[in-house]
């Protein structure tokens, strides 16, 4: 058996390039989700703020935004392409610092008033250990505020097109448990216990729904469940072409004929606080 790639070389791959060029789409999608998040962030002007796994920045920049010109972000990823992309976004408002670096083990100084995170915390091969080291980037009363999935199930977003693909092709074997993946966290209280042995006190999730619109039309939201996110990663598995466009097929037909494409998606707000 072949090594498993880490997610270093994972985000660095094919896979970081194809979230580098849909951005503009993935951050449209995204939208009532990230409005969540930052909401509950609740970010003041002047506040210093660490984006853990900030991708293409869409969330460093809206921080940045709302903290203002006294503010500070500081936006952290292994990714190459994902950073390379958020660097060449225009910014207003605190200054942002892109570091390329891994936040299980980044020696940050204990000097952010909040760290947020859209979709960036459910991919550590240690999540005690990298809890505990964001914890550390936090000033003592620091709140931590990360938006991850829910359960597949309740995310028909992925589910939908999943089902279509799982018609054509057997079901790949579950990845481990405990193992980094977009559903890692869909057990909430596994997130709220591993934030409290990170050292976190008052660690809570709350719900999140809202539905995603993944394509103007059925063409438009079967390429994009096809090019980013858990379909896309099916998909690439599929070695056999004739086989592989079959699936495809079967994912546009999965889709309603007419009309914006809008399905729903569940996530966790989990929220956390340093107590020093
Ligand atoms: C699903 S993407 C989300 C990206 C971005 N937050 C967004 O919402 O568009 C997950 C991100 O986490 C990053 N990531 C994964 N493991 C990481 C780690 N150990 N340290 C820093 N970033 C990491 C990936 O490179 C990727 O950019």
């Amino acid at each position: 058996m072949p090594e498993p790639i880490t997610q270093t070389e994972y985000w660095n791959g094919d896979v970081g390039t194809r979230w580098a060029d849909m951005q503009a789409e993935l951050d449209r999608v995204f939208a009532p989700l990230t409005a969540s998040l930052l909401d509950g962030a609740g970010l003041r002007p002047g506040e210093r703020v660490l984006d853990i796994g900030c991708g293409c920045g869409e969330t460093a920049l809206l921080a940045a935004a709302r903290t203002g010109p006294g503010g500070g972000v500081t936006a952290l990823d292994v990714s190459r392409p994902m950073l390379a992309r958020a660097r060449t976004r225009p910014a207003a408002g605190a200054p942002i610092a892109w570091i390329e670096a891994d936040a299980q083990t980044h020696p940050f100084a204990p000097e952010h008033d909040v760290a947020l995170s859209r979709f960036g915390v459910m991919f550590f091969e240690e999540s005690r250990a990298a809890f505990a080291n964001i914890r550390r980037a936090l000033r003592p009363g620091g709140r931590l505020v990360v938006l991850c999935w829910r359960a597949l199930a309740e995310n028909p977003w992925v589910s939908v097109p999943r089902a279509a693909v799982l018609s054509v092709v057997p079901e790949p074997p579950p990845s481990p448990p405990g193992g980094p993946g977009p559903f890692r966290f869909a057990e909430g209280g596994a997130l709220v216990d591993l934030l409290g042995q990170a050292g976190f006190a008052d660690a809570a999730v709350a719900p999140v729904d809202h539905p995603v619109e993944i394509g103007a039309d059925a063409e438009a939201a079967a390429r994009f469940s096809a090019t980013v996110g858990p379909i896309a990663g099916l998909l690439r598995e599929i070695e056999d072409p004739a086989l592989r466009e079959r699936a495809l097929a079967a994912l546009r037909e999965a889709m309603p004929p007419t009309g914006p494409v809008r399905l729903g998606a569940a996530c966790w707000l989990a929220t956390a606080i340093n107590p020093g």
